[in-house]
């Protein structure tokens, strides 16, 4: 067999095993084995028992190379860093724009990715013409409605899941009083979930949050909100555990914060982690061995729990994006950090032996 030829069986043998991972709802979403694959370089994506997914920079998949093969070699689900998000796509009422989201999901196609989508209702990324909007309460219906409607219909069949709503509850455990609370009532996340549930009913359905692992008074919110919605029988199919962390957080926390997410019988996606080493913000810190084996120690903590979840629970680990160069961390927070398993030179850092450690 010629090289062309091995390499074409490959990719039919790649593309078929992916398949499985596109999870058509209630299926399980864990990797099925690909016993006839040759042995390939280990990756994430081959070495990890469940989804492996990260985060993407669309003008960075385009432009850089390194980045761009190391999310087609590491990964097997991507979500949009930012390219989903209001603002992005629907920048003036009647202004559409898929381009780049769009490009995301021939990428993903191309190279077998699962698709997660992020997100359809956020308190955040919204343009101004709906910070600035004016109508009742029947128009602000109609707008939620239309956006969610008219994205999932864009997506639908391509994208396999949607965080629906995003950060809906405040760290003391209240509802947080966004726009959407304040024109629409507390009812409006539900309806949120009912209109994308109408727009694709294959689609998976996830409630995304941070600081499950905080402690009890923000999870408990979390979960008696994701409760409520299971009972009322609206159509939620997952919780989404960010776990924007950080190296000090205990390991009971960031334990409690998966196992009692599962506890609800929900999917569970770890949909954004990172492991901050500098949560202070000290801005002459260096990055040392010593921190990379506690970061690695808390990867594998965190993996590790969610190894221990039920297999048909496990919808996967997304970490957000893909190396210490292009996390948002550092400019976000104004400080040098080093958040993910890879540094800024696309190399594996031990966080990443930590990721495997955690399922042996
Ligand atoms: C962040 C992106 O990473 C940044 O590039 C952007 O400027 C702001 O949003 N929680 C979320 C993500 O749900 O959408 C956020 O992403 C990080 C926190």
């Amino acid at each position: 067999m010629s090289f062309r030829t091995i390499n074409f069986a490959l990719k039919i043998l790649l593309s078929v095993s992916l398949l499985n991972i596109s999870c058509a709802k209630h299926e399980s979403t864990s990797l099925a084995p690909s016993p006839t694959l040759p042995m390939m370089e280990n990756s994430l994506q081959k070495d990890m028992p469940f989804p492996m997914g990260a985060a993407v920079n669309v003008n960075l998949l385009k432009s850089n190379t390194n980045y761009r093969n190391l999310v087609i070699k590491e990964f097997n689900s991507i979500t949009a860093e930012n390219a989903m998000k209001f603002a992005a796509v629907h920048s003036s009422k009647e202004i559409w724009n898929f381009t780049d989201a769009d490009y995301l999901i021939d990428f993903a196609i191309a190279n077998g990715k699962r698709v997660h989508g992020h997100t359809l209702n956020w308190y955040k990324s919204l343009p101004d013409w709906v910070n600035n909007f004016q109508g009742t309460a029947a128009d602000w219906e109609n707008l939620l409605k239309t956006h969610i409607q008219t994205v999932v219909g864009h997506f639908k069949g391509k994208v396999v899941s949607w965080d629906v709503v995003n950060e809906a509850i405040d760290e003391d455990g209240t509802m947080r009083n966004s726009i959407w609370v304040q024109k629409l009532g507390v009812d409006y996340i539900g309806r949120a979930f009912q209109y994308a549930h109408e727009a694709d009913p294959n689609a998976l359905l996830f409630y995304n949050d941070y600081g499950q692992e905080f402690g009890p008074t923000k999870r408990t919110a979390i979960l008696n909100l994701v409760t409520s919605l299971k009972n009322k029988g609206i159509p939620i199919d997952g919780i989404g555990i960010q776990m924007h962390t950080r190296v000090t957080q205990t390991d009971a926390n960031l334990t409690a914060a998966i196992s009692t997410a599962a506890a609800t019988g929900l999917k569970i996606h770890i949909s954004e982690i990172d492991i901050a080493l500098n949560p202070d913000n000290n801005q002459s810190m260096v990055y040392t061995t010593a921190l990379a084996d506690q970061q690695a120690a808390k990867y594998k903590t965190i993996v590790k729990a969610f190894n221990a979840i039920p297999k048909g629970q496990q919808f996967g680990i997304t970490q957000w994006n893909v190396t210490d160069g292009d996390s948002w961390i550092p400019s976000n927070y104004n400080r040098p950090d080093w958040p993910l398993p890879f540094d800024s030179n696309y190399q594996r850092k031990a966080a990443y032996q930590g990721i495997l450690d955690g399922v042996k």
